[in-house]
């Protein structure tokens, strides 16, 4: 008989094992004290398998179906949670200073396309909140062809992102105004994102870790990376802040978790102030 999700155990061997596997196709590194997530969220996977062991998945995951099985280990080991207009000043400063600046440096540029990425999106929150300001600002970015590209490692949250339909929890940033202009409400606490929104954004399945990838999304006139890197190592967060930088116009803006800094990873970019909040500006 398989053992039941609570009763079984993984040993401090298989802890290590699994991290390092996780560490290696991901960059997300457990500390010990994870221990209990990384046996939780693996347990629920091995359960549903009805795998009998932690030792055993650890041998599906490097065996001949492992990289089929990647995808759901992805899922359950990243932590997906997000809002609309989420950390609000920091919003706001892409709003009012960062979107005008970077189209003005776009504009100086001859370009006729204007491309931010939201690099780990979730479940599309980000990329949304990033389309609605794009839409209300539509005079600003007047002939120019605006796409938002989202990724994420995480197919579940990014199959959430494509449907688009939110409950009122992770909209409680947005006031009724915006909910009306940019919504449809479909159910009791249902509200779908308009197809004018939609239209904007580009999903992608993107692993940060890919550090070969990177190209081929090409040149963007802002990134957001926010609430990711601190699931990295150093050396992880080094090449991942490398690789924002190749793909970044000139002068163009990083913007990061507001508990995350990059400058010890980097020299290429500009630490600037807004009120209550901070961006990355690309140095040349
Ligand atoms: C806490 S959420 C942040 C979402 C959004 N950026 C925000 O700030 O609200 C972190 C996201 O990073 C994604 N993630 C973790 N490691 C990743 C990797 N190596 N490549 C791409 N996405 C990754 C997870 O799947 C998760 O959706």
């Amino acid at each position: 008989m398989v053992e039941s999700e609570s009763s079984l155990q993984m040993s401090a061997q298989d802890f290590l094992a699994l991290r390092d596997f996780v560490y290696s196709k991901s960059g997300i590194y457990f500390r010990e004290a994870k221990k209990y997530f990384l046996e939780n969220r693996i347990g629920k996977r091995i359960n549903e398998l009805t795998l009998p062991s932690y030792r055993e998945y650890f041998n599906l995951l490097q065996g001949p179906k492992g990289l089929q099985e990647l995808k759901f280990l992805f899922n359950e080991v990243t932590t997906n949670e997000t809002s609309f207009w989420r950390n609000p000043p920091q919003i706001e400063a892409f709003q009012n200073f960062v979107l005008p600046e970077a189209v003005a440096v776009a504009r100086k540029r001859g370009a006729n396309k204007f491309r931010i990425w939201s690099a780990a999106c979730s479940s599309g929150e980000e990329p949304y909140t990033l389309a609605m300001i794009c839409r209300e600002k539509d005079s600003l970015l007047r002939g120019l062809s605006v796409e938002i590209m989202a990724t994420d490692i995480s197919e579940r949250v990014m199959k959430l992102a494509m449907i688009g339909q939110y409950g009122s929890y992770t909209l409680r940033n947005l006031n009724p105004g915006q909910l009306k202009l940019h919504f449809d409400q479909k159910g009791d606490d249902i509200f779908e994102v308009k197809p004018e929104l939609k239209e904007l954004v580009v999903y992608k399945n993107f692993n940060l870790v890919d550090y070969q990838g990177y190209r081929s999304l090409g040149m963007f006139d802002v990134i957001f990376c926010r609430n990711v890197l601190i699931y990295f190592d150093d050396v992880v967060k080094t090449k991942v802040i490398a690789g924002f930088h190749e793909q970044l116009n000139p002068k163009t803006y990083l913007m990061v978790g507001h508990s995350e800094s990059i400058s010890n990873y980097t020299s290429g970019f500009e630490l600037v102030h807004f009120s209550m909040a901070t961006g990355y500006r690309k140095n040349t």
